[in-house]
């Protein structure tokens, strides 16, 4: 995973931030789904990795809930630093947690290919879910 991770993150296309993102995410029917952050001059239509990955999911028919794992590696042009680990921001923590009926399993790699696993319920505990309202 790891090795599809690096080679993803040569797609992500981040001019302003120069912080590459590539995320694959697993489904329940173990289909691996790809996505990279992509980036606009007008920055508020800036688009994660994360949620690219899963929106790609969806539009090939994955159901909304059978998303399983979300594997994530970053790199940050300005710091270069090969040791540290990125985390999924709050809009993506949502969406991961509402597509895997807050189940997913998170696998954040760095670029030593380290492996630092976590959990949408350990990430976004009391989430906000359509049984809400
Ligand atoms: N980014 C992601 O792709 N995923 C996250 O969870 C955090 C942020 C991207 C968005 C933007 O292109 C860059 O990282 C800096 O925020």
């Amino acid at each position: 995973m790891f090795d599809k991770l690096k080679k993803l993150l040569e797609n992500s296309y981040a001019p302003y931030s120069a912080f590459k993102v590539a995320s694959i995410i697993k489904t329940k029917s173990k289909k691996e789904y790809f996505g990279v952050n992509v980036e606009s001059a007008a920055f508020s239509n800036t688009m994660c990795a994360e949620r690219n990955a899963i929106f790609s999911a969806i539009s090939s028919g994955i159901k909304w809930g059978d998303i399983t794992e979300i594997h994530l590696l970053a790199f940050s042009e300005k710091k270069k630093n090969q040791n540290e680990f990125a985390t999924p921001c709050g809009s993506c923590r949502q969406i991961i947690s509402e597509s895997s009926n807050n189940k997913a399993l998170i696998y954040i790699y760095n670029l030593k290919g380290e492996i630092k696993k976590t959990t949408i319920e350990k990430l976004l505990p009391d989430n906000f879910n359509d049984k809400d309202f």
